[in-house]
Formats: C-alpha cells, sequence, structure tokens
C-alpha cells in the first residue's frame, strides 16, 4: 500500500462558500498561490455555481483566471450543471467536481432536484467533460447522516457510488457533510462501498461538527484510503446544512499522516502560517489544535 497521501484542499471552495463576510478575488488568489507553495497538489479552486445559490462563489472564474492552471498543481472547481462546466471550459480548467448525495431532501435544497435527478442530469456534464479532457470527481454528500432526513441508509451511499463511477468519474469523495460520523460509522461505510469500487478511486471528506474528522480519517487511512480532503485552518461548511461547522484541519491531516510515517509532500510550518493569514483576514482564530500548539511553542 502507498505511503503517499494526496490531500485535496477545499479551503478556498468549501472553506469560504459559508463565509459571512466574502474574502475579496484577489485574497483568494493569494490564499491559493500560498496554499500551492506549501507543496499541496490538489486545491479546490472555487464552485462555478449559481450566484444566487452561493454568493460567496460568483468570483470563482475570475480566480481561475488569475492561476496559472499548468503549474503541475491541480485546481478542480464545482460544476452544477451544464452551464457550470461552459463556465469551467472557458476558463481553461482541466478538473471538475460534479456534487451528487445520498439523501433526496439535502439534494433539493442544494442543486434544486432529487438524487436521481441530478444523476441524470450530471450524466452528460460527466461526459462532456471528459471528453474535453477533464478529470472528474464526485462527491456522495450526506454519507453518514442528513440535516434534513437523519440517518441515511449505506445502500444509498454505495447506490450513489456506483452511479457516479458508472458515469465517469475518476474520483468519489464521500462526503460526512454534517460531520455526524464516527469511526465505527467510517469502517462500515468504506468496507460497503469499498466491496463496489476500488479502494483508490474513494476519497474522504469529513466535517468535524461533533469533533470526530480526525478520528475519522485515521480509521479511513488504517483501512487503506490514501485521498483526503481537508480545509486549512479548519474552514467549511455548507449553506444548505445548517448547524454543520467546517472541514478538518489540514494542518490536524498533516501532522497525523506525519505521526503514522505516510508522506503528505506538504510543509506544515508553511501551511499552519497560512491559516494564521487567512485566519487573520477572517477575524478569527484557527480551527486547528495543531496550528495553536505549533504558534505556542515559538
Ligand atoms: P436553479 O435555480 O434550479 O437553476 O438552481 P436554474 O437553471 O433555474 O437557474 C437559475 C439562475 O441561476 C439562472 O439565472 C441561471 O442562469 C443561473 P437567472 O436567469 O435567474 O439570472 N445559473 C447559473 N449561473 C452560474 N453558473 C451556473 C448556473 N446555473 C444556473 N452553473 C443550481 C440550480 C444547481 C444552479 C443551484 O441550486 C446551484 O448553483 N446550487 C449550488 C449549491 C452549492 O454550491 N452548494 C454548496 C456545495 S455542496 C457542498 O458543500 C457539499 C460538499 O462539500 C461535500 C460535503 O461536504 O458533503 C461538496
Ligand atoms: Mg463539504
Amino acid at each position: 500500500m502507498s505511503d503517499f497521501v494526496t490531500l485535496v484542499e477545499v479551503g478556498p471552495r468549501d472553506g469560504l462558500q459559508n463565509e459571512q463576510h466574502p474574502l475579496a478575488t484577489t485574497d483568494k488568489v493569494a490564499l491559493i498561490q500560498r496554499l500551492a507553495e506549501t507543496g499541496l497538489r490538489v486545491i479546490e479552486a472555487g464552485a462555478l455555481v449559481s450566484p444566487k445559490a452561493v454568493p460567496q462563489m460568483a468570483d470563482s472564474a475570475d480566480v481561475l483566471r488569475a492561476l496559472d492552471l499548468d503549474a503541475g498543481v491541480r485546481y478542480p472547481v464545482l460544476v452544477p450543471n451544464e452551464k457550470g462546466l461552459q463556465r469551467a471550459l472557458q476558463a481553461g480548467v482541466r478538473e471538475i467536481a460534479v456534487f451528487a448525495a445520498a439523501s433526496d431532501s439535502f439534494s433539493q435544497k442544494n442543486i434544486g432536484c432529487d438524487v436521481a435527478a441530478s444523476l441524470e442530469r450530471y450524466q452528460p456534464v460527466v461526459e462532456q467533460a471528459r471528453a474535453a479532457g477533464c478529470r472528474v470527481r464526485g462527491y456522495v454528500s450526506c454519507v453518514m447522516g442528513c440535516p434534513y432526513e437523519g440517518k441515511v441508509p449505506l445502500s444509498r451511499v454505495v447506490e450513489v457510488s456506483r452511479a457516479l463511477a458508472g458515469m465517469g468519474c475518476d474520483e468519489i469523495s464521500l462526503g460526512d457533510t454534517i460531520g455526524s460520523g464516527n469511526p465505527r460509522l467510517t469502517r462500515q461505510l468504506i468496507q460497503a462501498v469499498a466491496a463496489e469500487l476500488p479502494l483508490s478511486q474513494l476519497a474522504v471528506h469529513f466535517h468535524d461538527t461533533w469533533g470526530m474528522a480526525v478520528a475519522n480519517v485515521y480509521q479511513a487511512l488504517e483501512l487503506g484510503i490514501r485521498i483526503v480532503d481537508c480545509a486549512v485552518a479548519g474552514l467549511g461548511g455548507c449553506p444548505y446544512a445548517p448547524g454543520a461547522t467546517g472541514n478538518v484541519a489540514t494542518e490536524e491531516i498533516v501532522h497525523l499522516c506525519t505521526g503514522l510515517g505516510l508522506e503528505t509532500g506538504v510543509d506544515l510550518r508553511a501551511l499552519a502560517e497560512t491559516g494564521w493569514w487567512l485566519s487573520n483576514r477572517l477575524g478569527r482564530l484557527p480551527a486547528s489544535r495543531v496550528s495553536l500548539a505549533l504558534r505556542a511553542r515559538c
């Protein structure tokens, strides 16, 4: 099994989509450039969604235009429909992410249709993206619970994951959108999905609402998962998942991986500095214990 863990930094998208006061476009670009300098090689750069649905992402195309998309870093962007894909291709994007859910109620609130309709909507998006040479990531949200429906059956998560992989998604990110998971559920989730799809195709995406995200990532790593979504300074949240807090902090995952003898290629100190830089701009402390511990030692 590989010793390398690919971190998918979702801070500039998942992290900033829920901020009450949007960060300036120039600061978003600076954030992404700083993150790339820490060694991160996959940075979700924004979302080409309706600005009415998520005003915080209204400038994502401008952010993309300011980045060097050829610099050896992957910059996936969220795309909810064919219009989003056209905008992505115009901006020169090489990787998109479509985002489905395992719960109809969440899907309805988030993207205005139920799960079955979303999969129908994504089919041509994925086909066209692949024909244009784009890599495609498929999210499944609410894999461990829905803010509107409560419990979500594992069979539903497996079904949606299989559907996304079947339509051509290269990678499936399993999202604990409301952070209600725990290591036991994580083991059951991964075993169930990995019975249908290769482990190497799976990523995990934990929010830390109940403080279980690091434990969940540890469980996933123990089971052989090698792609982990995380957000600098523990930013994050979804406007359509009330009460959910940030993603697991990237700083925590780099520290965890180092402790486990796994490589991430990320300079923890530079990353923590970037987390402080961003948190200062947002007027708060980083939601990262590792970052606070590092600062206390200086
Ligand atoms: P709708 O209102 O049903 O769409 O929204 P519509 O086709 O009727 O269009 C409405 C308006 O939006 C029109 O403009 C369209 O042109 C425009 P108007 O004529 O009213 O001026 N529009 C767009 N504009 C720009 N880019 C587009 C686009 N599409 C339509 N791509 C829609 C449906 C899907 C568009 C909307 O609900 C939407 O954009 N939703 C996105 C919500 C979102 O981004 N949520 C957060 C991300 S998901 C998440 O956080 C979970 C995740 O992190 C994993 C986890 O944690 O589990 C991924
Ligand atoms: Mg998320």
